[in-house]
């Protein structure tokens, strides 16, 4: 740990090699590959987006999915501990809030920001952190779904261009699909999309007022 500028901030790189060999036990291959697929997406738009930290993006797209192969069942000592009620979260959610607490207890793992960011990348929510965002879409583009899709390059090359493109395909496919399934649409998904909606018709309108 090193302090800069008066804020304690993490040594990146030694806790990126120090991760690298924690994750490889806790997932299975396939989810290591992704992973790594997002952790140097994030660190792509990071740099692109002008995020200040990169490779902090990097560490937390690496650590995203650290709770993905463990049931609820697993979780739920970590839920109970931060009295988290994760009864009223859907399941494909709880992974996420799960692994931050995870990160938390068993790592003692401390930055709020990369904990915040994982915690909201499967639903997304309102009023969003820069991070948050970036690993919510970043998620999405370093899945085997949008890999494999025909749109791909224009997903990233949209994204690349605007932090509100990306948050609105992720969360426009997550809606599309749960409505296919016939599954419900938790509220922090639809505010995720309203407010990426909302933001990239403001700069439409502003174009045009140009
Ligand atoms: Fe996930
Ligand atoms: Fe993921």
């Amino acid at each position: 740990m090193n302090i800069a500028g008066g804020i304690i901030s993490m040594d990146y790189e030694y806790e990126i090699q120090k991760y690298n060999d924690i994750i490889s036990t806790e997932i299975t291959k396939n989810r290591l590959e992704h992973s790594y697929r997002v952790a140097e997406l994030i660190e792509e738009f990071s740099i692109q987006h002008q995020y200040p930290f990169p490779r902090k993006a990097y560490l937390a797209g690496l650590l995203h999915d650290i709770a993905k192969q463990k049931k609820t069942e697993e979780l739920i000592p970590y839920f109970e501990k931060f009295n988290f009620p994760y009864w009223d979260y859907p399941k494909a959610s709880h992974h996420a809030f799960g692994g931050a607490f995870y990160l938390k207890e068993v790592y003692k793992f401390e930055d709020e920001e990369i904990l915040s960011s994982i915690s909201n990348h499967t639903l997304g929510g309102k009023n969003l952190g820069f991070l948050d965002k970036l690993l919510y879409f970043s998620d999405f583009l370093g899945s085997e779904y949008a890999i494999n899709n025909p749109n791909y390059s224009l997903w990233k090359k949209e994204s690349l261009k605007n932090i509100y493109y990306g948050v609105y395909i992720k969360s426009y496919n997550v809606i599309h699909d749960l409505i296919e399934n016939k599954e419900a649409i938790h509220i922090n998904t639809f505010d995720v999309y309203n407010e990426s909606i909302n933001e990239l018709k403001k700069e439409k309108e502003n174009y045009g007022s140009k």
